[in-house]
């Protein structure tokens, strides 16, 4: 279905026409004053320039064409001076365009002839150690673009893309030698089968992982002794790595036995943040087709050795400043970050054909993704027209200004970020419902805490910096998820007591708005599309929040100004209902595209 403010262009526009203009300057925009219209144009005043005539005369000859043409459309049509057209529409006509998006699917979002088919690289969790704040951002704000860009119409298949491959896990197989060196998986002549159980428990592969880290790091002050202990150990944990990655039997049982236990802990956590997958690969999938690609790249000329390493060249002759190339190979023949990646575009090709593959990693990875872009076009490993692009996202800072940390100046593990923050609005749940069961209130805590940090991120342009604000986040007023989820809760009582008096709320008959606050909301309404295009084109979930904020407020002020179900007219009431109906379905919409939900009270 056509949007309002393009239908209304098209009036516009025919009107230019007939007054013999250029009717591409009948593009109209919403008003800048609210007060005195609800749409403008101002073509009148870019034609003035080129045709040297005063804009008032355009616009007023504008103006009187759409007055004799079309009646239906504009209630007031002005041309003010110096030469803008001031624009306001006819209630039925509001009206009809409301009830025209309500019988369409998707409230009349334009849908693509054909899906594009789109991988979402999100989520990029490290296996072995446990999920930290790092990983809010990019989990939430990949799965608000997945939902986003899977209701324009899209081919979405998101991929957590985890990191199972890495240092991590040879840190974690040092550090189990060290402790119980008497496994049989470091037994060298061990040809029976491993235990089925991991010799670990997950609190202790969480508590293993940061220690074998420490152990690899020393301060200033350290001593000799320490600096070449932590070298040591680092080069015992790179070996155990690579003795991994090249197939150790036993290694290899232990790399399982982190899998098994740290996957359904990360399903746990991301279940919790409604954050879903439809792959869960990592970077241990692609390890087998590593050497086949790097044949690849060396028939085809386009890496070669430097410095003992396996380089792709990505400078290009218009970079301001040159780009380190792109390592393949490092001297000992080890892979790195960048070779998962590339096999992974090579495999992702092959399996889906897609259209775009969008990655949601912390921006500071903005050199390594360019780095792998290019060489994954130079080395024709992506279609010259399929899209690579790399999504970064800011920090979540505390109040200090500095990464979010722990009391203690530690690294903040996401559970407790979520406990702490469902604790909070706990707390804020009791105070307004005094009477609900203890029970009913944690879980609506739940329900709303997740409102409240993911609106609180997802408001705020991806790659911008934030405060993760407690107070701010959890407030029931202002630019705040619990804010929207208390007005989707507000409707719903109200529609829950017009059923109660023997209403119908599906049966509602939406009329002509009568009021201002009545058009407001109404007219509010009509832009959802706008929204989700927005949100689309600029990959930009925090289009969304906007608009469901602007969407809220609408409603409180319509709310606030209307005694809606002592309403005496019945067929006003209706129309109230009707209306405040569509507002709580297209909140929902909006907050679902967030990945939130609402609770039934709060
Ligand atoms: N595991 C990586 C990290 O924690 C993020 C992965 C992002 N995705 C990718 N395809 N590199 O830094």
């Amino acid at each position: 279905m056509q949007k309002l403010i393009d239908l209304i262009s098209e009036k516009v526009s025919a009107a230019f026409e007939a007054a013999g203009f250029d009717p591409a300057m009948g593009q109209a925009v919403l008003s800048n004053r609210p007060d005195l219209c609800e749409y403008q144009c101002n073509g009148a005043m870019a034609l003035a320039k080129t045709l040297h005539r005063p804009p008032f005369e355009i616009s007023d000859a504008v103006a009187a064409k759409l007055v004799e043409t079309d009646s239906e459309t504009f209630a007031a049509v002005q041309s003010v001076k110096p030469g803008f057209l001031n624009l306001t529409l006819q209630p039925e006509f509001v009206r009809g365009y409301l009830v025209k998006m309500l019988h369409e699917k998707k409230f009349g979002l334009q849908q693509p002839a054909h899906a594009a088919k789109i991988i979402l690289d999100y989520g990029g969790p490290n296996v072995a150690k446990p999920l930290h704040v790092g990983h809010l951002r990019p989990a939430i704000i990949g799965e608000a673009v997945k939902r986003i860009l899977r209701y324009a119409g899209n081919d979405v298949t998101g991929d957590i893309h985890m990191g199972d491959w890495g240092l991590q896990m040879g840190l974690v197989i040092t550090e189990l030698k060290l402790r119980r060196p008497e496994l049989p998986y470091f037994d060298e002549n061990y040809t029976g089968a491993y235990p089925k159980e991991a010799p670990f428990t997950l609190q202790e592969l969480a508590e293993m992982y940061p220690t074998a880290s420490a152990k690899t790091k020393t301060d200033e002050n350290a001593s000799d002794e320490e600096k070449a202990a932590a070298a040591a150990y680092k080069a015992e944990a790179l070996e155990a790595t690579k003795k991994m990655q090249d197939g150790d039997r036993g290694y290899r049982a232990i790399w399982r036995h982190i899998m098994n236990l740290s996957l359904p802990d990360l399903r746990r956590n991301y279940d919790h943040l409604h954050v879903d997958f439809d792959l869960w690969r990592g970077e241990s999938d692609v390890h087998d087709v590593i050497p086949g690609m790097v044949e690849y790249f060396r028939q085809n000329g386009f890496a070669h050795e430097s410095q003992g390493a396996l380089v792709i060249d990505v400078t290009r002759e218009d970079d301001a400043k040159e780009l380190p190339p792109c390592i393949v190979l490092k001297s000992d023949g080890a892979a790195l970050y960048a070779t998962t990646d590339l096999a992974t575009i090579q495999e992702r090709v092959k399996e889906f054909r897609p259209d775009a593959i969008f990655y949601f990693t912390d921006k500071r990875q903005a050199l390594h993704f360019e780095q792998v872009f290019r060489a994954a076009r130079r080395s024709k490993l992506v279609l010259p027209e399929t899209e690579l692009r790399f999504i970064g996202n800011g920090t979540m800072n505390g109040a200090d200004g500095k990464p979010f940390k722990t009391r203690a100046g530690g690294v903040m593990p996401l559970a407790d970020l979520v406990a702490d923050t469902e604790k909070e609005m706990y707390t804020r749940i009791r105070e307004s419902n005094p009477d609900m069961p203890k029970e009913e209130a944690q879980k609506t805590a739940a329900q709303v805490a997740l409102a409240a940090i993911k609106y609180g991120d997802l408001s705020n342009q991806p790659a911008k910096d934030y405060i993760f604000d407690m107070e701010k986040f959890t407030s029931f007023e202002g630019d705040t998820g619990p804010y929207i989820l208390y007005t989707i809760v507000r409707i719903k009582s109200i529609l829950k007591k017009y059923e109660e008096q023997g209403g119908s709320v599906k049966d509602a008959l939406l009329s002509a708005p009568g009021t201002h606050a009545e058009k407001v909301l109404g007219l509010q309404l009509t832009r959802f599309a706008d929204a989700v295009e927005s949100a689309v084109r600029e990959l930009a979930p925090n289009r969304i929040c906007a608009y469901i904020y602007e969407t809220a407020n609408a409603f409180n002020s319509f709310y606030h100004e209307t005694k809606i179900l002592v309403e005496p007219d019945e067929s006003k009431k209706q129309s109230y209902i009707a209306l405040i109906a569509m507002t709580k379905r297209i909140l929902e919409t909006g907050i679902d595209l967030l990945g939130f939900d609402a609770p039934e009270k709060m």
